[in-house]
Formats: structure tokens, C-alpha cells, sequence
């Protein structure tokens, strides 16, 4: 058995192989039928000639519907006509199972693929990016461990929010109230002065109501904590390991990449230093656009729009005021109004992709704002012991890995970079 990825890299020419996998597409010509099959790693065209396999074959190709799973023995030859350059005449083929009539026809709706994802996924399209998925998430495990960083884990049961009560799942708990994870921050925290250099890839939930191509409600979520550091050695983390994804996609993906409207290219130049600016230097230059926003809101899709017009790399904005930010950021020594905060923002619409700050150090600065944004303060009490026994200068960040494919692979829509997407509007299939 080969695969038909192996195939199209040209391993087989001249060979007898055997291949399994699905009917992608079907048609029967005078004494011939052309078989499209699909697996994992790619689709290949079967000729079948009337003379070259046993009847029963022959009959069986004829009759298979798409999405019929079948084992196929031929010969491996190069045709610049096939799609891939290459096709296998075959000699034999057998049908594992005759699928139904497959429900999706031409032209489907973008509402009905979501009624049949569980069939959708075997498409061309989700199948690359689910290979780019997975390289991505590689890429990711592989860069903090090769920076020297442990990957430890923090639950996804939690007592306490750290990004705001909007946007938390509520949970009963065997008649308490818990709520899902939004992110790992305040056990990041604890874990960050027993390892000092941490991250961990793991779901997050958000109750974010708005309809949006860049939210999801489940999603996938990067997160470093370093200690001994401050906001530029993040960001230079931040910098680097989505540059080192974009470059191991590239290397190890360029007919995806291709397939899917960006080019390796592309990727190979999302190289470190990115262009860095504050919030303040934002709204000058959104200002100069056109594009009037007030001091001290949140950039909203419009300005990171505006702002990343033209780029090809990621930027990075800095210094955020501290009304929009939550409790546990740092304040700016220079600027008490700012906080140490920063965004990668991504062009083509995707917009936030990581979020960090250097962290509050201070016991009695974090108290107060969580007072300020409404919290009590008892309910982070074990948190807080990280601020009284041997509280160190850290920081850290969150990266969206749907919102990093959703850039990488150029997608209108965030929900295709993950399987089975969770949004206000769905959790089926
Ligand atoms: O900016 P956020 O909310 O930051 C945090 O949660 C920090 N505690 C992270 C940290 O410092 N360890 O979320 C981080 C990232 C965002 O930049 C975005 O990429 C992604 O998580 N994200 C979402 N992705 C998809 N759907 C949503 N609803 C998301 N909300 C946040
Ligand atoms: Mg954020």
C-alpha cells in the first residue's frame, strides 16, 4: 500500500502499486472509467480501461457512487494532463463499500456545509487545512521546547475568570458554580515561579455572543509565561514562533499553502522584527486614514483593518490603555494611564491573534483593580499568594491558533480553520 501524497512527490514511477482510499470523482467514458481517489494526502486519477481489469471490476467502477471507498492496484505514470501530473492505470479494483447517494451536490449552501460537516471535512479544501493545522501546531510545541520552555497544563474546570465575566461559560459544578476556562493566566501564574519558562496548547471557551468571521466560542489556545522577563522579550517570542510557523508550513506545505490562495513565499518573509508601534502612534496614523477612534477604547475590526492595510507581516501594538485592560497587566512606570500590554494584529481581516502583557507585580495594585472591574478579590485569593511570596518581574501571551491558520491559510472565516467549529449559532454536528 502507498499513499497518493508519496505518488505526487514522484516516489512510484513505473511501479505496481496498491492505493486505498475514497471516490472523489467519477466518470465513465466509452470502454474507460476515470476514477478520482482520494486519502489523506492528496487525490490521484485511476484510468480504468474496459481491458485491462477483470469484469467484475470494471462493472464495480462503473457503478461506485463518490465517496465509495475502494482498493485500487495499477501503475504509477506521469501525465501532465492528470491533476497532480501523475495517474495509476490500474489493473484491478475493488469497491470496500458502496456509498449512498452523497448529499453534497454542486453549489452548496455555506449554511447546509454546516448542517454536514461531518461530511464537509473529507473535502479537498478542509482536509489541507487540517495538514496545515497540524504542521502549525507542531511548529508551535517545537519552538517553546526548542526555546527551553516546559510545556506544563492547567485545568479547563476553573472558580475564577481572568478575562472578564462577559464572556465566561458558567458550569454546575455538583450544585456549585464553576466555568470553563478562558485562558490558563491566573494558574500560568502560580506554575510560572515553580518553571519559570511555561506554555501549553490547550482549549479555551468563550460566551462571546458576536457573530463574527474571528470568534469562536471553543478554540484552541497557545500560551507562554516567562519569568525574569518583561513585555520586549514576549514580543520577541510572540515574533518568533509565528514566524517559525509560517516558515515550517511553508517548507513542509507548499501545495496546501498554494491551494488554499496564499504562496510559501509569502510565508518564508514572515520573518522577525515585525513592525512595532503604541496605541498612541495607532491612532495618529489611523487619524491620517481617516478613521477616527477615542482615546482609550479597544481597536475595534475596522482600525485593525485600517492598520494593517498593505502589510504582509503581522504588527504589533503596544501600550494599551489600562481602562480597556484587565486586572492583572502591568502598569507603564512612565505612563500610569498605560499598561504594558501589546496585540499582534494580522492583516486580511483577521485581525488579534496574540494578546500579552507584562504582568502586575504588585499585591495591592491587583486587588484594586480587580475591585475596579468589579471582582472580589477573595475569589483570587490563591492566586494572589503569587504576589506574596517571592513575586518576580513576568509576562506572557495568548495566541489564537484558529485566528494564526485563519491568517496563515487566508480564510474568510475563522470557523474553517478548526474541524467542528463552535459558534453562538452552533454546537452540531
Ligand atoms: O487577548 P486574550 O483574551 O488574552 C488572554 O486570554 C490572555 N490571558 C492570554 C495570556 O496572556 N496568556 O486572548 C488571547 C488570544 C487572542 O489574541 C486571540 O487570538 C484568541 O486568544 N482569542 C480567540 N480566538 C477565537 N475566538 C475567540 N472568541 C477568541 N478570543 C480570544
Ligand atoms: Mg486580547
Amino acid at each position: 500500500m502507498v499513499s497518493i501524497g508519496d505518488i505526487l512527490k514522484g516516489r512510484h514511477v513505473g511501479e505496481t502499486v496498491e492505493l486505498r482510499g475514497w471516490i472523489y470523482r467519477t466518470r465513465t467514458v466509452g470502454g474507460k472509467a476515470f476514477v478520482v481517489v482520494r486519502d489523506s494526502t492528496g487525490i490521484i486519477q485511476a484510468t480504468i480501461s474496459k481491458d485491462a481489469v477483470p469484469p467484475e471490476a470494471f462493472a464495480a467502477a462503473e457503478k461506485a457512487l463518490i465517496e465509495s471507498a475502494v482498493e485500487v492496484k495499477g501503475t504509477v505514470t506521469k501525465d501532465k494532463r492528470a491533476p497532480g501530473g501523475y495517474e495509476l492505470r490500474a489493473t484491478d479494483l475493488r469497491v470496500v463499500h458502496f456509498a449512498e447517494k452523497f448529499p453534497i451536490q454542486e453549489d452548496p449552501s455555506e449554511e447546509f456545509l454546516l448542517d454536514v460537516r461531518h461530511l464537509w471535512v473529507r473535502s479537498q479544501r478542509m482536509t489541507a487545512i487540517f495538514r496545515i493545522r497540524h504542521t502549525a501546531f507542531a511548529a508551535v510545541h517545537e519552538y517553546f521546547r526548542g526555546q527551553g520552555f516546559w510545556e506544563v497544563h492547567p485545568p479547563m474546570i476553573t472558580s475564577a475568570g481572568s478575562e472578564g465575566g462577559t464572556t465566561l461559560f458558567e458550569l454546575e459544578y455538583f450544585g456549585r458554580k464553576a466555568h470553563l476556562t478562558q485562558s490558563w493566566q491566573l494558574y500560568a501564574e502560580a506554575l510560572v515561579l515553580a518553571m519559570e519558562r511555561i506554555y501549553y496548547i490547550g482549549p479555551s471557551f468563550r460566551a462571546e455572543k458576536s457573530r463574527t468571521t474571528r470568534h469562536l466560542t471553543e478554540y484552541w489556545h497557545a500560551e507562554m509565561e516567562q519569568a525574569w522577563a518583561g513585555m520586549d522579550e514576549v514580543i520577541k517570542h510572540a515574533e518568533g514562533v509565528i514566524s517559525h510557523a509560517c516558515q515550517r508550513v511553508a517548507e513542509e506545505r507548499p501545495e496546501d499553502v498554494v491551494a488554499l490562495g496564499r504562496t510559501p513565499e509569502f510565508l518564508k518573509a514572515v520573518k522577525p522584527p515585525f513592525e512595532r508601534l503604541t496605541y498612541d502612534e495607532a491612532l495618529k496614523q489611523l487619524k491620517a486614514k481617516g478613521v477616527d477612534l477615542e482615546w482609550g477604547k479597544d481597536l475595534r475590526t475596522l482600525e485593525e483593518r485600517a492598520l494593517t492595510e498593505g502589510t504582509t507581516k503581522p504588527i504589533v501594538v503596544t501600550h494599551y490603555p489600562r481602562v480597556t485592560q484587565a486586572f492583572y497587566k502591568a502598569r507603564d512606570p512612565k505612563h500610569p494611564d498605560l499598561v504594558l500590554a501589546f496585540d499582534v494584529i494580522g492583516g486580511d481581516g483577521v485581525g488579534e491573534i496574540v494578546g500579552g502583557s507584562e504582568r502586575e507585580t504588585d499585591l495591592e495594585t491587583i486587588q484594586k483593580g480587580l475591585k475596579e472591574q468589579g471582582e472580589d478579590p477573595k475569589a483570587y485569593d490563591w492566586y494572589l499568594d503569587s504576589r506574596r511570596y517571592g513575586s518576580v518581574q513576568h509576562a506572557g501571551f495568548g495566541m489564537g491558533m484558529e485566528r494564526l491558520i485563519q491568517w496563515i491559510c487566508k480564510l474568510d472565516h475563522i470557523r474553517d480553520a478548526v474541524p467542528f467549529p463552535r459558534t453562538p449559532a452552533r454546537f452540531a454536528p
